[in-house]
């Protein structure tokens, strides 16, 4: 490549993330530029880039935007909120009718819609692109989850090709859907992504406090989880956090990481659109919801001494350790589940066309919820494209009906030990509400007739009821 050669790819924001993106898409043969403000980041990128002669970086926007063969592919990995209109702003007054522009953070859907539209009046074309795999997977090979206009997509095609991660194969991005499409998918990604990381702390809870567990132990019986139905990425990397010795003393540094979870906010975006839309993920909110708990560990203090823990039963090892992988098993199954719900209602009501086969495809490698699992997910949706919850696919509901005994004992020892099992329990409580054809919510509709003369409806006839209740 001549220094003159427009380059193939830009990329503005030379952060952790950033840098190892547009390496992945150098060493993949595509000519890339990178633009950052900090001096400091963009002669870090040149260094790391330099054996592949690919790689460019500036800090001057003109030149970075200038140097970009057209229609420019320029995408961003800043951070969500204010920092992206900045960016946007700053570029606009420089590029061209037929130009791309992706955001590939983990922006807000609506801000995503926002932009489309404002750009889509310059004759900009915007994809809001989530990307998951953390800094790693940026450098080795993410799964990519980019939406906004189809004919715009032929451009990106080929570099999100090459840089996602592969299974089987086949490239663990596809074209997801019009406008804010790549960003929801993103988004409820990580809402699964929040649930099923509370359902293994939920597990290790009871293992450790019921079983008396040690880290070693944990790290064996996570490692051969990973070889079985469980085996994700998650999982894998569990059992790793198990294994890791304390710098700073003996044992192991799990043991004096404060239990406080921070979050940045997709959780909370999903629970929050999920009800609007009128879809339940209670697995999802439960997760939010023991994060925020986690982060009251003043007031969980003050509680502590007034409730002791009461004894639970103790289970032989053998026993304890089936109950909980079955227990794990199902808080994913049922994760995944109230997750592709969502995703199949937001596709209604956003006009996204989601195609929830391809997005379980997707998941296959390369992002944070990656596993096992979504093979037969894949498979379930490519069956019944129409499927309207996980529960219903044949072999899943073999698998949930061959586990149930085993879930139903783990969360009684956890009840019967005072260990909260919010996931796993609610989603045995969401499981089966969802498998019960009569619920008892006939009484919610007598009380709100009774109080509010809200009406009600009969199971034997049509019509609206009121009663006078006496
Ligand atoms: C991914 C992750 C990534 C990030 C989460 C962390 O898919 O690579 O989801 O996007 O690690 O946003 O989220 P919290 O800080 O909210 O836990």
């Amino acid at each position: 490549m001549s220094t003159s050669d427009p380059s193939v790819f830009g990329l503005i924001g030379l952060g952790v993330m950033g840098r190892n993106f547009i390496l992945n898409v150098a060493e993949k043969g595509f000519s890339a530029l990178g633009y950052d403000l900090d001096p400091e980041k963009v002669a870090a990128l040149e260094e790391a880039g330099a054996q592949t002669g690919r790689v460019k970086a500036t800090t001057d926007l003109a030149t970075f935007v200038s140097g970009l063969e057209r229609p420019r592919r320029i995408m961003l990995l800043v951070p969500a909120g204010n920092p992206v209109d900045a960016v946007i702003e700053s570029l606009l007054p420089h590029l061209e009718k037929g130009d791309i522009v992706v955001d590939g953070g983990n922006s807000h859907y609506r801000d995503t819609d926002r932009r489309e539209a404002s750009l889509a009046t310059a004759g900009i074309h915007f994809f809001g692109a989530g990307v998951s795999g953390g800094a790693e997977g940026a450098r080795r090979g993410p799964s990519i989850m980019p939406g906004g206009s189809r004919d715009a997509y032929a451009y990106l095609k080929p570099v999100f090709e090459a840089v996602a991660a592969r299974y089987d194969d086949t490239p663990c991005v596809a074209y997801l859907g019009a406008k804010s499409a790549g960003n929801y998918v993103k988004m409820v990604h990580n809402g699964i992504e929040y649930a099923l990381m509370q359902a293994i702390a939920e597990v290790y809870d009871v293992l450790r406090r019921a079983g008396k567990w040690d880290n070693p132990s944990l790290a064996r019986l996570f490692d051969t989880w990973n070889q079985g139905r469980l085996q994700s990425f998650l999982v894998e990397i569990t059992a790793e956090i198990f294994a890791q010795p304390d710098p700073y003393g003996t044992g192991e540094l799990l043991d004096h990481i404060l239990d406080k979870a921070k979050q940045k906010g997709t959780g909370k975006w999903t629970s929050q659109d999920a009800l609007d839309l009128g879809i339940p993920v209670p697995a999802l909110d439960a997760s939010v919801s023991m994060r925020q708990i986690s982060a009251l560990k003043a007031l969980r203090e003050k509680a502590e001494p007034l409730f002791p823990a009461p004894e639970g039963s103790v289970l032989e090892a053998d026993t304890l350790a089936a109950e909980a992988e079955a227990a794990l098993y199902f808080a994913f199954v049922m994760a995944y589940a109230q997750g592709m719900h969502l995703l199949a209602e937001a596709s209604e009501t956003y006009g996204y066309e989601l195609d929830l086969a391809e997005i379980a495809t997707i998941w296959r490698a390369g992002c944070i919820i990656r596993a096992g699992l979504l093979a037969s997910i894949t498979e379930a949706y490519r069956e019944n494209a129409d499927l309207e919850n996980l529960i219903l696919a044949p072999g899943f509901a073999r698998d949930l009906r061959e586990s149930l005994p085993r879930v139903r004992s783990f969360v009684s020892l956890g009840v019967q030990s005072g260990i909260p099992l919010s996931v796993i329990g609610g989603s045995l409580s969401y499981f089966d509400a969802m498998r019960s054809g009569r619920l008892p919510l006939n009484l919610v509709q007598a009380q709100r007739d009774f109080f509010g003369a809200h009406t009600y409806e009969r199971t034997d006839r049509d019509g609206t009821f009121h009663t006078e209740w006496q």
